[in-house]
């Protein structure tokens, strides 16, 4: 028989068809848990009839098991696990298995055991090499594996990686770790060479205490894992404890939770960073991997997403270990319904609305990093924000390209010769964006804080804050609890605030230099505290029903919870929602959005919805925007 193997690394040959196993190649029981493993040690114990005399614990790789022979120290033949009896003939992937050395270092007859993986960067190398010859990516390293051992003819070389476990032939009465030692002697690659390496333990406590330092590391070693696995170490307890049908009763896999899980592609949303990279997110449909709920993931950049011919509601392995971020790793082609949809590639940025750059891989916004300046101006200038009439796209582009403006503190400070200089600025047009801006430096500080477009909040939050804050420095000043005492502000949020805040200190002393968003109202925080102070004073129950903000002034709407719906009419039509719901906290009222038990009086304008039929059935009153403009006539803006 000729050899199989082109560079000669096995000295026998191959044969087709299944070849039987010198000796059945076993599975493990499982365990999930340290109360599972701690009745299985019982259980073993039991049987044996004494103390497991001591353990093996090593890491339970995530590859494919396979056996090789050799003959003479010679590698002869490599098989696949197979149903356990006998296995494929995969002699002519040998080669390209590193850790599975040609010759061993003495002439032995033996039959190595072990798993054949792709570690982390073989994988990362294996997808990039077969992204050049036009083929699919593996979806994850075991299926990489597995592919990769049973192929022929392929036109490129995918390394992967042998770790020898046990071993069929040698020594019978050498104990696990001995055997361990022994085979990495002999030449052959073992676990010993991980900081997961295999470790002798005395007794069951020691045992979890290294399941546990293996599951720690498990995020930062080369290769996956999914377990840990337990083995008896003496050969005589070994022998005495026995084997089953199916797996050996001196060992168990004590499992760790999934790293990859399968779900759904809802979405790909595309998210500009800091220097105008846009990347590409995947929004799926909530999966749990190891303990936490993975909505979101990375997906790495649009050819990425082209090579691996993702489609929106694809089935498609999710990929999350210890600290990483989640990733998509490759769609579940044999799964798809023929619903699914190709994945939008953005044609304009999808935060200045300029053009991208897709010369690079990973695409760009033509501005780079003034992309974020164009849209942070845009945004601030915005109706509802600082309102500045006749400062759009345009007009915040030439304003950044001429290096006027690089955040929106230097609108204040522009000058009528800047703005002349500019190409099509006119005196007409020069003098209204002053007057504009100039109006724009006296808005509340709920338009101004809505104008830094801190995460987290928008026009409603926006104004819930100032209302409870009353001023810049004291929202400045608030830490992540503070911040949690605002209706609808949880801890988490909180902390995203915080941190944006800080990171926007510069601009906000910039702000504060120019006189812009320093205005102070009486915080709304304040006044719940002193009226809390008066009950407790007056020895009533001090704790707040709800916990709302209670509205600073009184007005025609104190104590009312307002909803606005439909389009407003008459001396209300030129107002946003925004502006209504700034005008039903100035009157003394608390605006939200959805009707509910606890909403008070609904303005339905015309083409209102669904909100006016809750609102009847829960037989709330309703106002006309007419009947409204009337009753809040003095707070008119
Ligand atoms: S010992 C006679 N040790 O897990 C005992 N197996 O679920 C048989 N595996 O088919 C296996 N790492 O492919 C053993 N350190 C390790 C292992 C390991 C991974 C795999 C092996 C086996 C499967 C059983």
């Amino acid at each position: 028989m000729l050899s199989d193997s082109p560079s000669g690394k096995v000295a026998g040959g191959a044969v087709t068809g299944d070849v039987p196993h010198s000796v059945p190649m076993l599975s493990l029981d499982n365990v999930f848990s340290a109360e599972e493993l701690s009745k299985w040690v019982t259980g073993l114990e039991r049987n044996l009839g004494r103390e497991v005399t001591a353990w093996c614990v090593e890491p339970k790789l995530d590859g494919m098991a396979v056996a090789a022979r050799y003959r003479a120290g010679r590698l002869h033949q490599l098989l696949t696990r197979g149903d356990g009896l006998a296995g494929e003939d995969i002699s002519h992937a040998a080669d390209a298995v590193l850790g599975l050395p040609a010759a061993l270092a003495e002439p032995v007859d033996v039959e190595l055991r072990g798993e054949v993986l792709l570690t982390h960067e073989q994988f990362g190398h294996a997808n990039r090499l077969r992204a050049e010859h036009g083929a699919t990516p593996f979806a994850h390293p075991r299926s990489g594996t597995a592919g990769t051992l049973r192929a022929k003819d392929r036109p490129y070389r995918v390394e992967l990686t042998f770790y020898a476990y046990g071993a069929v032939g040698l020594d019978e009465d050498l104990g696990h770790s001995a055997l361990l030692e022994r085979l990495a002697a002999l030449g052959a690659n073992t676990a010993a060479t991980t900081p997961a390496h295999p470790r002798r333990c005395a007794t069951p406590e020691d045992v979890q205490r290294r399941i546990e330092e293996i599951a720690a590391l498990r995020a930062s070693l080369p290769f996956g894992i999914d377990g840990v696995v337990v083995k008896a170490d003496s050969a005589a307890d070994q022998r005495d404890a026995g084997t089953g049908s199916r797996a050996p009763r001196w060992a168990v896999a004590r499992k760790l939770a999934a790293e990859h899980k399968v779900t759904r592609l809802l979405d790909v949303e595309w998210n500009v960073g800091r220097t105008g990279i846009i990347a590409p997110r995947a929004v799926l449909e909530p999966v749990e991997i190891d303990g936490v709920i993975v909505t979101y993931a990375t997906l790495h950049n649009p050819a990425d997403i082209t090579r691996r011919d993702l489609r929106i509601g694809d089935q498609v392995f999710v990929y999350r270990a210890g600290d990483v971020i989640p990733r998509v790793e490759a769609p579940l082609v044999d799964q798809r319904t023929g619903e699914e949809r190709p994945i939008a590639f953005p044609e304009a940025c999808p935060r200045c609305g300029d053009a991208v750059d897709t010369g690079e891989q990973r695409w760009r916004c033509t501005r780079g990093r003034d992309c974020q300046a164009v849209a942070s101006v845009v945004y601030a200038a915005g109706r509802d924000q600082l309102d500045i009439e006749g400062l759009g796209r345009t007009r915040a582009v030439q304003l950044v390209e001429a290096g006027l403006v690089t955040d929106i503190a230097d609108l204040f400070t522009l000058t009528r010769d800047q703005l002349l200089a500019l190409e099509r600025m006119g005196d007409t047009s020069t003098d209204n964006l002053l007057a504009a801006i100039g109006t724009a430096r006296s808005r509340p500080l709920a338009r101004v804080f809505c104008a830094l477009g801190v995460r987290g909040t928008g026009r409603t939050m926006s104004r819930r804050i100032a209302a409870h804050f009353g001023s810049m420095a004291a929202v400045r000043a608030a830490d992540a609890e503070t911040l949690a005492a605002v209706d609808g502000i949880g801890a988490e949020k909180a902390r995203v605030i915080v941190a944006e805040l800080a990171d926007l200190a510069p601009l906000l002393d910039k702000l504060a230099a120019q006189d812009v968003g320093t205005a102070v109202t009486e915080p709304l925080a304040r006044a719940a505290a002193a009226d809390a102070a008066a009950d407790a004073v007056a020895g009533e129950n001090a704790v707040g029903g709800d916990g709302e903000a209670r509205p600073a002034g009184a007005g025609p709407l104190t104590g009312q919870a307002v909803v606005v719906t439909g389009s407003m009419t008459g001396p209300l039509a030129a107002l946003s929602r925004n502006e209504m719901n700034e005008l039903v906290e100035r009157a003394g009222g608390k605006a939200s959005s959805a009707v509910s038990g606890r909403t008070t009086l609904l303005v339905a304008g015309e083409k209102a919805g669904s909100k006016r039929a809750k609102a009847e059935t829960l037989g709330i009153p309703i106002l006309t925007p007419d009947e409204f403009a009337d009753r809040v006539a003095a707070y008119l803006p």
